[in-house]
């Protein structure tokens, strides 16, 4: 059995909140007129200083294309993107290798079913999810499934929110092809015990993919601790540049697998005749690659170790509290995912209005959270709700924050109600 997930421990070192949110800038500008409770860190998280710098330093002194040219400029535009390969390899505790730079989750997770999965599927297969992914984590698979003949099943959710893990195992069968599971639920905050379900998968010989967007910038993530096959990520979750990601992935299954998208840089030699392929990660990063998009996640990636991903946990755990306590005193509000192990996100539905209604009200107020399904159709189905509002903490949140959204949910129930 693997280590259990690392989630709440004291911080080990002071937290200096003020200073984080000193960080970035965008946290000062006017919405509205007014104060910005920024809360809609599930779809994206604001950018610190240094990340900033990393990428204005990037296209001020080193901006040229990768891999191609022997010129000064080159050379550091080289360095620099495959120093950030090191930089990224060494936040996940994996080698250069097993990092596929990508353009987000997405795009990882499309790339391992056409490329890992299509060719190993016959018909009757079975690719195993649960019912609290994303539409990223469920479309490729019925994509490449149409495709073969396969089918795409999910494990239920229970009524708190959790995968029903004895429903999980049930489904596990010969037929089992491929597992993907979400690692913290971008709608339900839920922490899925990943590691324990890898395990599982693996002990009948069925390898994971794990859906990691949400978890990165608030749990402690070591893809080789975890034994996930493939764990799939994307920068701008965790303070990084947007259209950037990350797959790992066992370099085992990266030799084994052919390439998916074919251009520049992905090749060793080309001919009428045929092509062969360079070598892994390269195989799969056809054409010129978002290089800055590279440094800029790197640099996020030591923000992150910098702060100390415990004390990060710890303090968006205290404002998961704060919050739901704030949101518990509300009349007719009723907050969907409620598991015990669970990230700083609040989903929540009210008796009175519609969550697009509440969203409006909220940003009058300076509020911003995610209305709407989350691309997670599925569970608006479970939940029996046609969408949520969401609220979803990062590092520099803070109890302002959370008296904000809770003094305009008030005043939603005093519109409405
Ligand atoms: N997946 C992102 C979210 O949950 C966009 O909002």
């Amino acid at each position: 059995m693997n280590q259990p997930q690392r989630f709440i421990t004291a911080p080990a070192v002071a937290f200096d909140l003020a200073a984080i949110q000193a960080d970035f800038p965008i946290l000062r500008e006017p919405v509205r007129g007014g104060r910005l409770a920024y809360l809609d860190n599930g779809a994206t998280t604001q950018k610190p200083e240094v990340v900033l710098q990393s990428l204005d330093g990037y296209y001020r002194h080193q901006n040229a294309n990768v891999h191609r040219a022997v010129h000064d400029l080159a050379e550091r535009a080289t360095t620099a993107y495959e120093g950030a390969r090191d930089r990224i390899a060494a936040f996940f505790k994996a080698t250069r290798e097993e990092i596929v730079f990508t353009r987000g989750t997405t795009e990882a997770i499309n790339l391992v079913a056409y490329s890992f999965l299509e060719p190993r599927l016959q018909p009757g297969d079975e690719i195993l999810l649960t019912g609290m992914e994303h539409h990223s984590n469920i479309v490729p698979w019925q994509l490449v499934a149409a495709r073969r003949g396969a089918k795409v099943i999910a494990a239920p959710v229970t009524d708190s929110g959790e995968v029903d893990l004895a429903a999980w195992r049930a489904l596990l069968s010969p037929r089992t092809k491929m597992v993907a599971i979400v690692q913290v639920s971008n709608t339900l905050g839920t922490i899925n015990p990943v590691a324990e379900m890898i395990a599982e998968a693996h002990a009948r010989g069925i390898p994971v993919l794990v859906d990691g967007a949400q978890a990165i910038a608030h749990l402690a993530v070591d893809v080789t601790t975890l034994d996930a096959d493939f764990y799939a990520c994307s920068a701008h979750k965790a303070y990084g540049p947007t259209g950037f990601g990350v797959l790992y992935a066992k370099r085992e299954h990266l030799e084994a697998m052919t390439p998916w998208q074919g251009g520049g840089d992905m090749i060793r030699t080309v001919s009428f005749e045929g092509s062969t392929w360079n070598d892994v990660p390269y195989k799969f990063e056809a054409g010129t690659p978002d290089i800055s998009g590279a440094i800029g996640f790197a640099t996020a990636l030591e923000f992150i170790t910098r702060l100390g991903i415990d004390a990060i946990a710890a303090h968006e755990h205290r404002l998961l509290e704060e919050g739901t306590r704030r949101l518990g005193g509300i009349e007719g509000l009723r907050i969907i995912g409620t598991a015990p192990h669970k990230g700083a996100i609040i989903s929540f539905v009210m008796d009175c209005a519609h969550p697009q209604d509440i969203g409006t009200i909220l940003d009058q107020d300076g509020v911003a959270v995610r209305t709407g399904h989350h691309c997670t159709m599925p569970l608006m189905q479970r939940f029996n709700v046609p969408a949520t509002v969401r609220a979803s903490m990062a590092v520099y949140n803070d109890s302002t924050d959370l008296e904000q959204l809770e003094r305009s949910l008030y005043k939603v129930r005093r519109l409405f109600a």
